[in-house]
Formats: C-alpha cells, sequence, structure tokens
C-alpha cells in the first residue's frame, strides 16, 4: 500500500468528511481559527489524552495531576510576562492589502545576511528584538522600509503601512455591574495554574522534589494567521508538565525529559525519522534554554511541543506579586529554595493533526481497486472494532456480542450494505479491526477478524474476543512499552 503525498487541503477535507473535524459555527459562516471536534474526533482527541495522562500520572510515580481553571486572577498574567510580552509585531503591504508579521519577515532578512556577514546579522537581531521588547514600533518600521523596500523574491516595491500591536490574549471583564467591571483574561497557556497552585499540590500530596504536576487543558490566543487548520487554534488545547528539580540539575533533567517525550513519540507508530530535537533559536521570555520537537508536516517541518527549561522564573515572579512565600522546604535537610523547573508542552490539536497527515494511506487494494485508510495505532483509533452480520440470520447474535463488547471498547455495529463497502467504511475512519458474524458463528461461536492494514483474517473463538482485543487496543499496551 502506498502512502501517497497529502496536502493540508486533502487532510482538512478528509477531517471534515469523515466527521472527525467541523468549523466552527458552520451555518453562520464559520469562526476563524476555531474547530469542533466531531463524532470520530473527540474519541481520537481523548485516547490521545488518555496516553499522555496515563504516561505521565499513572506511569510515573512522582508526577501528580491538576485541572486548574481557565479564569485566573488578572495578575497572573502580569507575573507571568504575558501582559507586557505576548504580542505580535504585524504590519500591511498596502498594496496588496497582505498582512505579514514584522519579526518574521525580519528574521528572514537577518538569515540571509548571516550567511555573509555574521557580524551584522547578530546585530540587526538585536536592534529588532530590543525594539520589539521596548515597544518601539519607529525603529521597526524603520528596519523594514531600510531592508525590506521589496519583499523576498518579488521585483515590485512594497508600500508598508504602520506596524501594529497584536494582543494575543483575549480580554474580558469580571463583576456584576458594568461600571465596576475587572479585567481579566482567557489563559494563553495551562502552565501558570500549575505554579501558582504548587505549594498546595506539594504539600497535600506530599510529594518530594524531584517531582512533576501535570495538566491537560484548553488555552486561547488570539493568533494572526488563521490558516493553518489545527496547527494554529485561537482556541486550542495543551498538554503540560511542570517537574520542579532543585537549582543546579537543570541541565540533566532537561535532557531526561527530551530522551523521554521522544520516547512517547516513537510509540505513536510514525517513523522516529520523522521526528527532529531542534534547539530554539529565539527563546521565549521565561526560558533559560529550550527544544521544539518538531514533525514534517505537508506545510513544513514545525512544532508539537515545546520543552523548556524555565529556572525560578514563574515561581520568582508570582512570589514577588502575591506576596506569598512559594519556596519548598527539603525534609531532609530543611533548606528552603525555589525549585527550577523543566516544563514539556505539547499540543493536543498538532498531535492529532499529526496522526491524521502520518496515518493517511491511498493505493490498490488485492483485487487492483482504489483503497483508502486512516492507519492509527490500534490503542489511539476511535473505534477498536466494527462488527458485521454477513445475513438477516445472523443479526441476533452479532447484536448480542456487540451489546457485551460494548462494555469494554467503543465499536460500530454495521448491518447495512456489501461486506466490501462496510470494510471501505470501517477502515476509512481508522478502525483496526472489523469482525464478521456467520454460519460460523452460529455453530461454533467463532468470529472471523480482519485486520484493516493487512486485509488478513484470523478466527477466534468468541470467549477470547475480549482479551485479545484487550491486548491489541489497549492504552496499557502501549503504556507497557514505556518502560522497555
Ligand atoms: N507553557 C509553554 C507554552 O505554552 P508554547 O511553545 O507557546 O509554550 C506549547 O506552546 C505548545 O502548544 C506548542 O508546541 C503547540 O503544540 C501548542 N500550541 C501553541 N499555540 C497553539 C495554537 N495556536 N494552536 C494549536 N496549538 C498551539
Amino acid at each position: 500500500m502506498l502512502k501517497k503525498e497529502f496536502k493540508l487541503t486533502d487532510i482538512i477535507s478528509f477531517a471534515t468528511s469523515n466527521g472527525f473535524i467541523f468549523p466552527s459555527c458552520e451555518i453562520y459562516g464559520r469562526l476563524q481559527a476555531v474547530y469542533d471536534y466531531g463524532p470520530r474526533g473527540v474519541l481520537l482527541q481523548q485516547n490521545i489524552q488518555n496516553f499522555w495522562w496515563k504516561s505521565m500520572v499513572q506511569f510515573f510515580p512522582n508526577i501528580v495531576g491538576l485541572n486548574g481553571s481557565i479564569l485566573m486572577d488578572a495578575r497572573v498574567w502580569k507575573a507571568s510576562g504575558h501582559v507586557d510580552c505576548f504580542h505580535d509585531w504585524v504590519v500591511e503591504d498596502k498594496k496588496t492589502k497582505k498582512r505579514y508579521r514584522v519579526d518574521h519577515l525580519l528574521e528572514g532578512y537577518i538569515s540571509q545576511v548571516k550567511k555573509k556577514n555574521s557580524e551584522l546579522a547578530e546585530k540587526l537581531l538585536q536592534k529588532m528584538k530590543t525594539a520589539m521588547k521596548d515597544g518601539d514600533r519607529k525603529v521597526l518600521q524603520q528596519l523594514l522600509i531600510l531592508y525590506l523596500p521589496h519583499l523576498p523574491g518579488k521585483r515590485e516595491e512594497v508600500v508598508w503601512g504602520e506596524v501594529r500591536k497584536m494582543d494575543l490574549m483575549f480580554h474580558s471583564k469580571v463583576g456584576a455591574f458594568t461600571d465596576q467591571q475587572e479585567k481579566i483574561y482567557l489563559r494563553p497557556e495551562t502552565a501558570q495554574s500549575i505554579f501558582v497552585s504548587f505549594l498546595q499540590v506539594q504539600r497535600t500530596t506530599r510529594q518530594r522534589i524531584p517531582f512533576g504536576i501535570a495538566q491537560i487543558g484548553s488555552a486561547f490566543r488570539n493568533e494572526f494567521n488563521t490558516k493553518q487548520f489545527l496547527f494554529r487554534m485561537r482556541e486550542f488545547h495543551q498538554m503540560e508538565m511542570q517537574f520542579f528539580i532543585e537549582p543546579g540539575e537543570d541541565k540533566n533533567w532537561f535532557d531526561y525529559w527530551c530522551e523521554q517525550r521522544m520516547k512517547w513519540y516513537r510509540l505513536l507508530g510514525i517513523p522516529s525519522s520523522s521526528f527532529c530535537l531542534e534547539p530554539h533559536q529565539n527563546l521565549a521570555h521565561y526560558a533559560q534554554f529550550a527544544v521544539d520537537i518538531t514533525y514534517f508536516f505537508p506545510f513544513g517541518r514545525k512544532e508539537i511541543e515545546g520543552i523548556h527549561a524555565r529556572g525560578n522564573f514563574d515561581l520568582k515572579n508570582h512570589q514577588e506579586y502575591s506576596k506569598k512565600k512559594l519556596s519548598y522546604i527539603d525534609p531532609a535537610s530543611k533548606k528552603s529554595f525555589l525549585p527550577h523547573v523543566i516544563e514539556t508542552s505539547a499540543g493536543l490539536d498538532r498531535i492529532f493533526l499529526m496522526l491524521l497527515s502520518a496515518g493517511l494511506r491511498t493505493g490498490k487494494n488485492k483485487k487492483n481497486k482504489e483503497r483508502i485508510y486512516l492507519d492509527l495505532p490500534a490503542p489511539l483509533a476511535p473505534y477498536k472494532l466494527t462488527l458485521c452480520p454477513l445475513e438477516k440470520s445472523h443479526i441476533f447474535y452479532a447484536k448480542k456480542l456487540s451489546d457485551e463488547l460494548r462494555i469494554y471498547f467503543s465499536l460500530l455495529y454495521e448491518e447495512r450494505g456489501y461486506i466490501g463497502k462496510r470494510y471501505a467504511r470501517s477502515d476509512i475512519i481508522g478502525t483496526p479491526y472489523v469482525a464478521t458474524i456467520d454460519d460460523n458463528s452460529i455453530n461454533n461461536d467463532q468470529v472471523t477478524v480482519r485486520d484493516r492494514n493487512t486485509t488478513e483474517q484470523i478466527i477466534l473463538q468468541r470467549r477470547e474476543l475480549v482479551n485479545w482485543l484487550t491486548e491489541k487496543t489497549s492504552i496499557s499496551s502501549l503504556i507497557k512499552k514505556m518502560s522497555i
């Protein structure tokens, strides 16, 4: 079976027409960069979450979970640096009305300069960074006019509009009376609730350093680029883990978590050559050092997870802004200190998109007929099994078996259409197995199970099915491989 190169448009059309993803509020013309997970999508999404959660909170005795609120005291975002640093600088080409991120334009130019004159490139980079940090839009405007009179690869001159600031955080208000309301933000990352609750979690669970706090939840960013489907959403989902350590042990734990996270990705059934660990060129305001785990999407090599050494940046700032002590007291030495943090921050929606891009297959089957299927690892597949009675006389047996299996697995029951069509409907949404019920089932209590990828069939006793499917399709079967 061939792996055709799919474009992003093919993946979007596949996901929307097979019940994985729907654009939000489509009947109203849709809300840009916001998506709903459909009936198949929500199951795949839950399975990815489950795998991540179990690989952290269940597998490691020194990692505990948290589910923090989305709305938080506005001072949290001042302390975290987001109020001052979390924005983009944007400029419009007045002729074409196209908008660009100023840092992307200038960085593209600087990387060209670097090939000939690295000293000048470094100077320009620093000038750009300082202007962005100080909010000096005049300098940014000058840099654009001076160094980018043309767009890269274009002859025609651009007429740059005014450089403008785009706030990445969504704002709202809290309080009953409109004249007394206070500003509030939708959280742009899940990490901060972990920092804010760090001591409560540590004390109530009696964890000792090193230990981690894991969380899965929604985050919101007023993204400028809205054309990258699940890759860049305005409402998205993060799976983050903050690992609290003794200061000075940062590099060792950073390397440890890079290795662990790469191991997790290798279990997704995607060739390990598709992933890369890339050191960050531009460190976020909180990071001492950082890497991106990247995957080769149809639109280029892009980040799916960031691993950051955050030092004590967050705890120190929250201590200062809240005026509450956040230091940890080591029970053995009685030493008191602010722990350092290694963060693993994965994008659930990006992993979802990666699984669709990596898993879609097309080609000819043994009878030379066109066939499309989604090759997902069985533990992540939305449904584990499609159950198909071949004849009317097999329906009673099949329905009874379906009720028995539903206690353990999500499955589909299909009694309509030719068996070939039922196989195709099952394969295209990534279901790993189809079980057919025939005379042999009625007479000998046996079912024929067909494998989605190989189309090979095996015969199993009905009583063996639950154990057999558990072995092949449970999240635990993946977790088991974490320890190898
Ligand atoms: N707490 C650190 C943090 O938020 P980040 O690199 O800004 O770091 C972490 O985000 C991960 O969140 C990214 O690697 C990506 O997978 C995901 N992510 C960020 N912005 C996103 C967006 N607009 N849409 C989908 N996923 C996003």
